[in-house]
């Protein structure tokens, strides 16, 4: 197995920067983070990689899951959650993450974020895969993530409060003598007096830097997606849980073997519309599979798809919503008929042509219901969290209102706890080795090629051999594109890892050599942290409860 940098700061800090509370990323579960410990009174420092809109949250189509309904309670979202998740979720998070919901997405109107409604003006809701009512809340028709994120920018813009630092990358936690977070070490391009690699201190830092879908060749994540939040957490000593359980979305355009990077999105939504699967032959296989046939959970349609696939030797399957006709389409679905169009493809005419793709991760660093994660003062927020709510497979459009809901919990654990500033220990050494950008393909293709939708016990092992030779190959140096590869494969290694040790098959790991769900031996989370020496420590533990301290 690969050894991986425990740090990655190469230099001293030459600026510092204080604030009450840093936030790192903005996204859905960013934005709302800072609003709410604004609320507390405490000052933020919102730092985000690239401009302040370019991650996940802007791209998300289908919509915000929540029992808004008359006919709808949070006891059937609570069910269809936790059957999605195939006995892996916490329960106790679930009945969070669906009672608070509901005010969670009043809260967002009340911010100004308008949602799409029926004729008699209430919220127009519609169904996705694993829903057994319609839930989903959506906002310019397939535009759901980018009215999110329009409303939550424009607050923060609004709150003096909030310092907002774009082009900044975190690279590590600084931490007290007693270990408590004190801050990061952050490399900032383009920002006067504060560019380069410097220090931003807080007692108190939440990270929210979204998935790593940039592991693998080919993803529905934006480039930005690299995994820094979760590596800086294990580097820091935090426990990472779950991230064998790699969502991959059934219905991403296929744009031939060769495409890499972001790949463009087909909504589950459309499905909800009516649209279906069909293979080359024209069957509609989903019905044979599932009682739910094409809205069942998102694994049982990825991976009827990749039967599919290979039994017909084909490279891809069909998506037939033609049926939908123009209007719908138009009024429903602009984004994808853009989308479409502009590949050539009129989907009120033809067929799409999909596939699995990466998607999302449903672990990441370990919180307990305040998110806090096993370091004090560090909490973790949306997709780089592992909060529990999604077991072994996340059910869709509950991911924009994890990071709704879980915000709202940190920033009242925050305003209750407010943290203690101590001296940070600021990094005296040079970072660790790290992977120049070039090995960045190798790894994504080494991902997409042993630890996709299909996993076996042969194919983990060529990964973890490529990945232990690609941690030696040609050394980077202190850079963007350097520190974003050496993230991407330190996941990388740790995802290969987790699925290498889980011998069953669940949710949206898939081992072709253990094809049985075993509950006798895996009805567990996988944890691990990193040691000293850059080696990885892994231990079983019990699904439910982590608990975690708080300081002050
Ligand atoms: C989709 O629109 O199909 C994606 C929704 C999600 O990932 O929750």
């Amino acid at each position: 197995m690969s050894v991986l940098p425990v740090q990655l700061t190469a230099a001293q800090p030459g600026w510092t920067v204080r604030a009450d509370v840093i936030v790192v990323g903005s996204g859905v579960a960013g934005l709302t983070t800072a609003l709410h410990a604004r609320r507390a009174g405490l000052s933020v420092l919102l730092v985000t990689k690239a401009t302040v809109n370019e991650g996940s949250t802007q791209w998300a189509q289908g919509g915000i899951a929540a029992a808004l309904a008359e006919d709808d309670s949070p006891a059937e979202h609570l069910e269809d959650t936790l059957v999605a998740g195939v006995g892996l979720c916490d329960e106790e998070a679930v009945r969070v993450l669906v009672t608070e919901g509901p005010g969670a997405v009043r809260g967002l109107m009340l911010l100004g974020a308008r949602f799409d409604t029926d004729s008699g003006g209430a919220i127009a809701l519609s169904r996705e895969g694993g829903h057994h009512r319609d839930r989903i809340a959506h906002a310019g028709g397939d535009a759901t993530g980018a009215e999110i994120s329009r409303a939550l920018v424009q607050a923060v813009a609004r709150d003096a409060g909030i310092e907002l630092v774009e082009n900044a990358l975190a690279l590590d936690l600084i931490t007290d003598a007693q270990g408590a977070a004190q801050g990061i070490t952050l490399h900032v391009m383009g920002q006067g007096q504060r560019d380069g690699v410097g220090a931003a201190l807080a007692p108190q830092v939440v990270l929210a830097t979204g998935g790593f879908g940039q592991v693998f060749r080919q993803t529905t994540n934006p480039y930005v997606s690299t995994g820094d939040g979760v590596g800086l957490a294990l580097r820091a000593g935090a426990d990472i849980a779950d991230v064998e359980f790699v969502q991959f979305h059934p219905t991403v355009m296929w744009l031939g073997p060769f495409a890499q990077g972001q790949q463009p999105l087909v909504s589950e939504a459309v499905r909800g519309e009516g649209a279906f699967l069909i293979d080359s032959a024209g069957d509609r296989f989903m019905a044979k599979v599932h009682e739910m046939a094409d809205l069942a959970p998102r694994d049982v349609v990825a991976k009827a798809i990749m039967r599919r696939i290979r039994e017909s030797g084909t490279d891809h399957v069909w998506l037939d919503g033609r049926a939908l006709g123009a209007d719908t389409w138009v009024r429903r679905f602009p984004t994808i008929l853009e989308s479409c169009r502009s590949r050539g493809i009129d989907p009120v005419t033809d067929l799409i042509p999909v596939g699995p793709a990466q998607h999302y991760v449903s672990g990441g660093v370990l919180t307990d219901l305040h998110g806090r994660t096993s370091i004090p003062g560090l909490y973790a927020c949306g997709e780089v969290a592992c909060t529990g709510v999604h077991g072994a497979n996340r059910l869709a459009s509950n991911s924009l209102l994890e990071g709704l809901v879980f915000a709202g919990r940190i920033g009242a654990r925050m305003a209750a706890h407010p943290g203690v500033v101590r001296e940070p220990i600021l990094p005296e050494h040079d970072g660790q080795r790290l992977l120049a950008h070039q090995a960045r393909r190798r790894v994504q293709k080494t991902m997409d090629t042993h630890v996709g939708v299909l996993r076996s016990e042969h194919s983990l092992e060529l990964a973890t051999k490529e990945l232990s030779a690609l941690a030696s190959s040609e050394e980077g140096r202190p850079s963007t594109e350097d520190w974003e590869t050496t993230n991407i494969h330190t996941l990388a290694s740790v995802v290969t890892h987790h699925a290498a040790l889980r011998t069953e098959t669940r949710g949206s790991h898939w081992r072709e050599d253990y094809p049985m769900l075993d509950d006798e031996h895996w009805r567990l989370r996988l944890v691990t942290n990193l040691n000293s020496d850059g080696t990885l420590r892994t231990r079983k533990v019990s699904r439910s409860g982590a608990a975690y301290e708080d300081e002050g």
